[in-house]
């Protein structure tokens, strides 16, 4: 093996910048080139690729994005797009790529190494925290972190004005961010998709708290379980309290990575690099109970799967 790409793929996550540097600073230790790819699969389709050396990635450890840039790419999805990334591939002689992103762009990895038989790493970043197989994702520590500014920030108004709020986090088809930011933020309620909504049951509860004298609620939603506004509308219209809906939107994908994000990206870019190597292929890098594994694509892009009632119970007892 002489020559590795990588890639950032899908939504940008605080942390990708810091596995972008480990990732060049490590393969160049061990002499290999490292091209890096721009704009995700979209680069690889139409040849946007620069040498990366030791220096190129210099002062972007504590940098959120992604220096490489990032998209989604619905034409990688079409055999035309995926023979012209091949024909990328060929030609710039790349013996192995490493992509950084989450459950999409590890399905895309999978499908492309298989067809083309080109070994592809996966080192997995995404706020979501949505790849089965492994503790956590790099730049989820930081947008939970970020989430759980807004609504402590939130909580002095619900207190003070003795309000309820709805606060809408990141999440379509994964309700981790919003469990996290919920327990860790000590809010009343949650909302995901992978729990069925029981409005009836919600608003009774906040009856029945304000009759026993608490008067200031938030609940947090998952973007893929509802919004916010038509949550909020719903609460008044049941309890015929005053409810504020906020939606925290880009602000959580966004910002310097914690010490956990950029510490994850560069263990698992270290392995991911060492593993290429070593003939491994087709496989995300990640942490399993505080050990560094190594997951089949097929695993990881499965649904996640969270210990949803064990969470929400807890949340529920300390409410
Ligand atoms: O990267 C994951 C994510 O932030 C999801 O939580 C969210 O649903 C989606 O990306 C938003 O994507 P976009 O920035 O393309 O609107």
């Amino acid at each position: 093996m002489k020559r590795i790409a990588v890639l950032t793929t899908g939504g940008d996550a605080p942390g990708m910048n810091a596995a972008i540097r480990a990732v060049v600073r490590c393969a160049t230790a061990h002499k290999l080139e490292v091209i890096g790819v721009f704009r995700g699969w979209r680069g690889l389709i139409n040849e946007e690729l620069k040498v990366l050396d030791h220096r190129s990635v210099s002062g972007i450890i504590n940098l959120g994005g992604t220096i490489l840039k990032t998209g989604r790419c619905p034409e990688f999805q079409t055999k035309e797009g995926q023979d012209r990334a091949y024909q990328t591939v060929k030609k710039y002689a790349i013996d192995g790529l490493i992509v950084i992103g989450g459950n999409g762009s590890f399905t895309a990895a999978h499908e492309f190494g298989n067809k083309y038989n080109i070994p592809c790493i996966g080192i997995p970043a995404s706020i979501d925290n949505d790849i089965n197989g492994i503790d956590v994702t790099i730049g989820s520590d930081t947008a939970i972190n970020t989430a759980l500014n807004a609504i402590d920030n939130i909580r002095d108004t619900a207190t003070s004005m003795e309000r309820i709020f709805v606060v809408e986090v990141m999440g379509r088809g994964c309700g981790y961010i919003a469990l996290a930011v919920a327990l860790a933020g000590g809010c009343e309620d949650v909302i995901i998709p992978e729990r069925k909504l029981n409005l009836e049951a919600m608003c009774h509860d906040i009856v029945q708290g304000n009759i026993s004298g608490k008067l200031s609620w938030i609940i947090v939603v998952a973007e893929g379980a509802g919004k916010a506004e038509d949550i909020a509308q719903k609460i008044t219209d049941m309890t015929s309290f005053e409810t504020r809906a906020i939606v925290l939107g880009h602000v959580q994908r966004g910002g310097r990575p914690t010490a956990i994000s950029r510490d994850l990206a560069l263990r698992l870019s270290q392995v991911a690099v060492d593993s290429l190597l070593k003939g491994e292929k087709d496989k995300a890098v990640g942490i399993s109970c505080g050990r560094v594994i190594m997951v089949d694509f097929e695993t990881a892009i499965k649904k996640k799967e969270l210990k949803i009632e064990e969470w929400y119970n807890l949340l529920k007892i300390l409410t």
